[in-house]
């Protein structure tokens, strides 16, 4: 059988940037926070894939951040450059990161694996959600 046609390289049949495979092998802030205020794990059905974001708050900002990929090495890469971008970062600020901005960030995705970057911004966004009506919450009960 020929193996003409089939495109590969050593990293697999796809062409992910050095970044995406640089944060394959060593992702930053992976796990669980223990004392999160907010958890939420976001899932494709198309790839069965997960990931899972935890949050520290402190007042209106994202004081701590981790992540756990159950998912494919563009999931773990998202999933990192995501809990970087936010770190740090009011809600506010969090929210305006786009799906393009973690794309980016990564050095581009191959574009069947563009889907793993919007894992990563939905469950940014479900997190976000969560943390402002625990906000709201919160100055709700203290009024
Ligand atoms: S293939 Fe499912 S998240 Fe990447």
């Amino acid at each position: 059988m020929s193996d003409e046609g089939k495109k590969y390289t050593e990293r697999g049949f796809l062409d992910y940037s050095d970044k995406v495979i640089e944060l394959f092998k060593n992702p930053k802030n992976v796990g669980e926070l223990e004392d999160a205020d907010v958890t939420v794990q976001e899932g494709d059905p198309t790839c069965g894939d997960t990931i899972q974001l935890s949050l520290k708050l402190e007042d209106n900002a994202i004081k701590d951040v981790k992540f756990l990929s159950f998912g494919c090495a563009a999931n773990i890469a998202t999933g990192s450059v995501l809990t970087e971008m936010i770190k740090g970062k009011t809600i506010d600020e969090a929210k305006k990161i786009t799906m393009q901005n973690v794309k980016d960030e990564v050095g581009g995705l191959p574009p069947v694996k563009m889907h793993c970057a919007v894992l990563a911004t939905n469950a940014l966004e479900e997190a976000l959600k969560t943390a402002l009506e625990k906000l709201e919450e919160k100055t709700k009960s203290e009024n």
